[in-house]
Formats: structure tokens, C-alpha cells, sequence
């Protein structure tokens, strides 16, 4: 029975509800039924008792509600959502975990939601490849490639965070989601918002690639295409949040969004046989991802999915934006904003939120964090794509490169177990690689035009490999 229920006198609903069914046994009121139907739906999605408890400072140990919120009040450090490993190590195990869905949700004990029925768009569960053409042109044994770039439903690991932050907006009552976005994050609020049924309004810089515009447009939200950086659309955003009622994913809901990357971390974890790798190389922009990732693996750890082990994190950044690299290398502890300027629109990120985060995980677990120019980006793309037939965008470009120049820097141990994450699709960012790639041999619908087009292809390509010779 499906009853809209309004605050109306006793009295008056037990003669409403005679009158409707026209039978005196009817004899209930309104009051006794919302509180059935209270009861029920709470049976019905709530079979587990939740097993995240707090929010609390990432600096400190303040502890907060678990509402809206993302900044510590005393000390402005980020929130982060805190669980009760207990009840999670008597709720999971890998046979449980494996018998779940084939999605992020696999994890839900993990993840800050309470309903039974998360907001499940295939999210997640994406190809851990096992690298061979470009292992063997790296000169790497045991590389993996984690291909978020056919996650769905937007090809991005973004709908990983999209999916959980969705999933608790709706929990917590918002009716309107938002976010200040580079791209992705635009593409997957706005799809997801459109499965779930909710109104979403997403902000970008006004320059971003055609892709990404398009591929937001087409769930219709409201796009607010900024004049200015990214860094200015995320302080623009944090003073909308300030005075409308909505969920933010990325600012005030930042704190169960971002739970959403450790399933990078747990899906490897699971797809290489319940074990961590030697080393990951994942790319940075506000190294929420790169933090999430780490926090997973340790998560795993914690609770006796996987056996303990130091996983080295490294890092890729785009030369035109690495205010993580600069501090890096300069030693220091904290991280100076700087002004993007690179292809890598995704990863374009000048003032990172979790930068310091990033930075501390790098240095406690022997990884490394190093940027590649714009042109080193476009020849990532290329070689991931000629050697393993997988189409990334520029943030992947960044990343491919990053793991070429540390592997020529010896930085990584041919032997170890090394996975690279390739977090979007390149079908989104073709301006990057427009005029770097060759182009369709036109022909006559004749066998004669076709051979004498392969011929002089096979000409041409004899050409460069002479020249490459030289
Ligand atoms: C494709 C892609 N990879 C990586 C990142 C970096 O994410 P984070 O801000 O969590 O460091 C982004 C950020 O938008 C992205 O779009």
C-alpha cells in the first residue's frame, strides 16, 4: 500500500480510512500506520547494522557527526569517515565479498552508506590487464594495468566516488547534487544524478575539451561553464554550498565521496589473488585517489583480507601542474599552489586539497612522485594504446609517461608486481592527440586506389623506421 501520509488529526483519519475501504474493521490511524511502514522500510533496508561510526579530524582527534560536513571546525584539516573494523571483520570475508555484486558495492562494508539498496550503475570491477606488449617495451616483468578507462557508466573512475556520494546525498535528504569539476566528475554527477532522479547543477572551467562538455550535456543537468581555472570554480563552489541547500560531492559530502577510491585499491587487492602489489603508479590531482588507494590496501590489511606488506606509491603529475612534485623534491612538508597550464585538464589541479596527505604517503612507503610534459603526455597516450589496444586521456598519458621515466631512472624494480592506474578514457580528450596520430588513407571504391594506397603506406612507414635508424 503505497499512502501519502500528512500530519492530519486522528479522528479524521480513521473516518477517511472507513470511508475509503468502507469496512468498520479498518480501525488504524494514520499515525500508527507511517509508524509501520516506518518500521518496515527500515527492516527492509537496513539489514546490517552500519559499520562506519564518525566523522574525525584528519588532523587531531575531533570528532563529528556523520552529516554534510568536511572541514574540522578547530583545525580546517579535512574530515575522513571512520569505521568500526570489528563489526566489519565479523561481517565480511573474502568468500562473502566474492559472492556479492559484480561492482563497487562488493565492498559495502567499506563504504560510508546505510541503505541496502545503493545506487548500483555497474560501478566498479573493471580489468586488472596484465601487461605484456608494453612490460616488454618498459622492460618490466610484472606489470598490471587497472583499466578504469571502461568504468562505468561514464569511463572514468570518478563514478566510483559519484556512486557512494550519491548513495549518502539521498541518505542525508538532499534532493539537489553539485560539484565543481574538471571533467569527469561533471560527466558522472550528472549521469548518475539523472539515474537516481536527482536535480544537478555541475560547475567546470569554461575550457574544458569537447568531450567532457558533451559528455555531461546529454543528461541535461544545469552546467555552469566558469571563466577561470579549476582552483577558482572549487572556491566559487565552496561559496554556493555556503548559502544553497545542496550536496556538493566533492565539498561538503567530500568526506564520503572520496571513500569511493579505495575500491581501486580493494579491486586489485582482490584480482591478484587476495595479495598487494610491490608498487602502484597512480596519477595526482587533489591525491584524494592516491590517499584512497592507500587507505584501502590498509584497510584489507586491517581487517585479514590480505597479508601485511609496504606497497610503494608512486605518483605522475603533469609538468604544467605538479605543485606535489615541486614539494616532493624540494623536501618540503607542504604544498605551494600553483597556476595550471597543461593538456592534462583533468588532472589540472593547482591548490590540492589532499596534496600534503599525497606527499606523506609517498615518503612513508618508499614510492616517488614525478611530472612529464605535455608532449611526453601525448606519447603515453600513443604507446598504452599501440601496445595494450587501451585508449586513455591525458591524466593516463601522465601516468604511462611517469612510469616510462621512472622505470629509465631505475626508480622501479623490473621485478617487482607494479600496477598503473589508467583512471579515463581517451575518447574524451582527442583535442590532446589531434595532429600527433596518422590519418585514414583515402581511397576509390577500387582495388587499384587501395593497392597503390598500401603500397605507398608501406613506402612511408619504411621511411620512418630508417629515420628513427638515424
Ligand atoms: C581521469 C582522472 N584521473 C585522476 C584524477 C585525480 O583525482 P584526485 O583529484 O582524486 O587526485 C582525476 C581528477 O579529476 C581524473 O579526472
Amino acid at each position: 500500500m503505497n499512502l501519502h501520509l500528512f500530519p492530519i488529526p486522528d479522528y479524521f483519519s480513521r473516518v477517511c480510512l472507513t470511508g475509503i475501504f468502507g469496512c468498520a474493521t479498518i480501525n488504524i490511524t494514520v499515525a500508527e500506520l507511517y509508524k509501520r511502514e516506518k518500521q518496515a522500510m527500515t527492516q527492509a533496508t537496513k539489514t546490517k547494522a552500519p559499520t562506519f561510526t564518525k566523522l574525525v579530524s584528519k588532523e587531531g582527534s575531533t570528532e563529528y557527526p556523520l552529516k554534510a560536513i568536511h572541514i574540522c571546525e578547530e583545525t580546517f584539516a579535512p574530515l575522513e569517515v571512520a569505521y568500526d573494523y570489528d563489526a566489519i571483520r565479523a561481517q565480511v570475508s573474502r568468500e562473502s565479498i566474492q559472492a556479492g555484486p559484480n561492482s563497487i558495492w562488493r565492498y559495502k562494508a567499506f563504504l560510508p552508506v546505510e541503505s541496502e539498496n545503493p545506487i548500483d550503475v555497474g560501478t566498479g570491477m573493471t580489468p586488472l590487464v596484465k601487461s605484456h606488449r608494453l612490460a616488454r617495451r618498459l622492460g618490466l616483468k610484472n606489470l598490471y594495468i587497472k583499466n578504469d578507462a571502461v568504468n562505468m557508466p561514464t569511463l572514468s573512475f570518478k563514478d566510483r566516488v559519484v556512486s557512494v556520494a550519491l548513495t549518502r546525498a539521498r541518505e542525508l535528504g538532499f534532493s539537489t547534487v553539485s560539484c565543481a569539476s574538471t571533467g569527469n566528475l561533471a560527466n558522472s554527477t550528472a549521469a548518475i544524478a539523472a539515474h537516481a532522479g536527482l536535480d544537478c547543477c555541475v560547475f567546470i572551467p569554461a575550457d574544458l575539451e569537447a568531450g567532457k562538455v558533451l559528455g555531461t550535456l546529454i543528461y541535461n543537468p544545469t552546467v555552469m561553464a566558469v571563466k577561470g581555472n579549476y582552483d577558482q570554480v572549487n572556491r566559487l563552489c565552496c561559496e554556493v554550498g555556503n548559502s544553497y541547500g545542496w550536496g556538493f560531492v566533492n565539498i561538503n559530502l567530500r568526506p564520503y565521496y572520496s571513500e569511493g577510491s579505495k575500491t581501486l585499491g580493494f579491486e586489485v587487492a582482490e584480482q591478484l589473488g587476495w595479495k598487494l602489489p610491490d608498487r602502484i603508479v597512480a596519477p595526482l590531482a587533489s591525491g584524494s585517489l592516491y590517499t584512497k588507494i592507500y587507505k584501502g590496501f590498509q584497510e584489507f590489511i586491517k581487517v585479514g583480507l590480505v597479508e601485511d606488506k609496504q606497497v610503494r606509491f608512486n605518483g605522475a603529475q603533469a609538468e604544467g601542474c605538479s605543485p606535489i612534485v615541486q614539494a616532493f623534491q624540494e623536501g618540503r612538508d607542504f604544498v605551494s599552489p600553483v597556476k595550471p597550464n597543461t593538456i592534462a585538464k583533468s588532472i589540472a589541479i593547482g591548490n590540492p586539497a589532499d596534496g600534503i596527505y599525497a606527499l606523506d604517503i609517498a615518503r612513508k612507503t618508499g614510492g616517488h612522485i614525478e611530472s612529464v610534459n605535455d608532449a611526453e603526455i601525448v606519447e603515453g597516450i600513443k604507446l598504452l594504446a599501440e601496445t595494450e589496444g587501451i585508449f586513455t586521456e591525458t591524466a593516463g598519458g601522465t601516468t604511462i609517461a611517469v612510469l616510462k621515466k621512472q622505470v629509465e631512472a631505475g626508480i622501479i624494480d623490473p621485478e617487482e608486481t607494479t600496477v598503473v592506474y589508467i583512471t579515463g578514457n581517451g575518447l574524451k580528450t582527442q583535442e590532446a592527440v589531434q595532429g600527433y596520430i596518422g590519418e585514414p588513407l583515402t581511397i576509390e571504391p577500387k582495388l587499384d586506389s587501395f593497392e597503390h594506397a598500401l603500397e605507398r603506406s608501406r613506402t612511408l612507414e619504411r621511411l620512418e623506421w630508417q629515420q628513427t635508424l638515424v
